[in-house]
Parts: C-alpha cells; sequence; structure tokens
C-alpha cells in the first residue's frame, strides 16, 4: 500500500505556517498542499464563495488520495468547515478551534484579543469555539486587512507593520487583553512586531502551531507514516512564479516542483 498523504490548503501562501509546524512534528509524513492563488485572498470574499472555492479544492485534494484534510486557512475554517466536514469521510482540521481552546486555556484574566481577515472576524467563529471553552470569557476582535499584503512583502517587522500594528490593536489594548489569537495564516510573522508592541502582559496564540498538534493528535486514526520520506508536494492554481518566490521566503527553503492545477 503507498503512503497517503496529508492534504492541506490555503487561499494561498499563507498556509505555509501550517504547513512548516505539521512538518516540523510530522518530519515522515508526505504533505500535499494546494494554495488557490488564482482566487486569493479569501479574506474579503463572501461566505458563499468562499465555501465553493474551498470545497473545490478539498475534492482535488481527496481524489488525490488524502488521508485527512487540513483547511489552514483561517477564512475557509471559519465558513467552510461544517460543510466539508459533512462532504468527506476522511477527517477534517480547521486551524480555528486548535487556537481558540489554547487561547481560553491560557488567558487567566478572560479577556481575549483575536486578529484576522475581514471575513473571519465576522463570521465570530473564534468568538463562538473559545466561547464554547468558557462562556465567561469576553473576546475583542479586530481585522488587520494590511497585514497580508505587508507579510508577503516581507515588511512584517518593518517599521510600517508596528505603525499598522498601533493602529489595529489601540482598540484591544484599550479592552486590556491578556491573550491575542493570531487568527490568519499571514500572522504568524508578526510575532516580534506585536511582542514589542504589547509587552509580555499579553501571551500570543499562534493557530499554526496549535493546528499541528490537532494534527498530530488525529494522525493515529488515519495511519501514521513511520516508514515515509517526508516528501512534500506544492499545487498552485495560478503560475507558479510568484508562490514559489514568496512562499520560499515564508518557509525560508526553496520550494521545488511547484505544479499548476485547474480545478
Ligand atoms: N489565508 C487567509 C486566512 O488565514 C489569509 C489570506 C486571504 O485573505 O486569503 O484567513
Amino acid at each position: 500500500m503507498p503512503e497517503r498523504a496529508i492534504g492541506i490548503f490555503d487561499s494561498g501562501i499563507g498556509g505555509l505556517t501550517v504547513l512548516k509546524e505539521i512538518s516540523r512534528l510530522l518530519p515522515r509524513e508526505e504533505l500535499f498542499y494546494v494554495g488557490d492563488t488564482a482566487r486569493v485572498p479569501y479574506g474579503t470574499k463572501s461566505p458563499e464563495t468562499v465555501r465553493r472555492y474551498a470545497l473545490e479544492v478539498a475534492e482535488f485534494l481527496v481524489g488525490q488520495g488524502v488521508k485527512m484534510l487540513v483547511v489552514a486557512c483561517n477564512t475557509a475554517s471559519a465558513v467552510a468547515l461544517e460543510p466539508l466536514a459533512s462532504r468527506f469521510k476522511i477527517p477534517v482540521i480547521g486551524v480555528i478551534a486548535p487556537g481558540a481552546r489554547r487561547a481560553a486555556t491560557l488567558s487567566r484574566g478572560r479577556r481575549i484579543g483575536v486578529i484576522g481577515t475581514e471575513g473571519t472576524v465576522k463570521s465570530g467563529a473564534y468568538t463562538r469555539e473559545i466561547h464554547a471553552c468558557n462562556p465567561d470569557i469576553k473576546v475583542f476582535s479586530a481585522p488587520c486587512p494590511l497585514f497580508v499584503p505587508l507579510a508577503e512583502e516581507g515588511w512584517a517587522e518593518h517599521h510600517i507593520a508596528t505603525l499598522a500594528a498601533k493602529e489595529y490593536l489601540a482598540p484591544l489594548q484599550a479592552q486590556n487583553i491578556d491573550t491575542l489569537v493570531l487568527g490568519c495564516t499571514h500572522y504568524p510573522l508578526f510575532k516580534n512586531t506585536l511582542h514589542a508592541l504589547l509587552g509580555e502582559s499579553v501571551q500570543l496564540v499562534d493557530s499554526a502551531e496549535e493546528t499541528a498538534k490537532a494534527v498530530v493528535a488525529q494522525l493515529p486514526n488515519v495511519g501514521a507514516n513511520g516508514s515515509g520520506q517526508g516528501r512534500v508536494r506544492f499545487f498552485v492554481t495560478d503560475v507558479p512564479d510568484r508562490f514559489t518566490r514568496v512562499g520560499g521566503a515564508f518557509l525560508g527553503t526553496r520550494l521545488e516542483g511547484v505544479t499548476q492545477i485547474e480545478l
């Protein structure tokens, strides 16, 4: 029996932060990654459109025989997780619940900030998941739309990023949050900028790290690749050039063999 891969997808490059954490924890697993680069961004689109896109990408990965689906996009996890989970028989893991659970566990003052795309914030998905853990927690959310292009420009630690973070985070700081969920694939790149701005008293929760732990926990149900080579294959829906260049910078390695697909 050939080893089956874990299927991971995102609207584009950002989900590579999730892939990076998964391959750090599971270096022998085969990973298939789809970046829907022809239709990125998802964060500004309607829930109906994002659901349709997510289902199409997931169909492709399931057609490749993956054993598990990781929705490595916060916006798609926020609006499409249930339709995906009911459509497919394999486990479907999103990034929202793992990040929300971690934040609910960490927050001592029960005041959590959530930052994400417009779509993620509007969906209220993080708030629902945090309240499912503890309904007494106060959740304050803010979209940070400029963070996505800033990260892709390589400016997550540039002074422009600090200025944008100051503006976006001011309303959350005013609410005395003690925990901040980085609820978008690109935001882990802003950890240093956010730490410098918010100080030690605010703990940052990286949904990518928490999702990778959830994948590890799910693995015994679908079979681990003890003998796998840790091969990673990348698929994109637009020409690969930009994905290869910017994605390589995100991952800190060269991306080899990126294949363009049509959905
Ligand atoms: N991957 C998206 C997310 O985590 C950010 C980029 C986009 O808007 O498509 O929500």
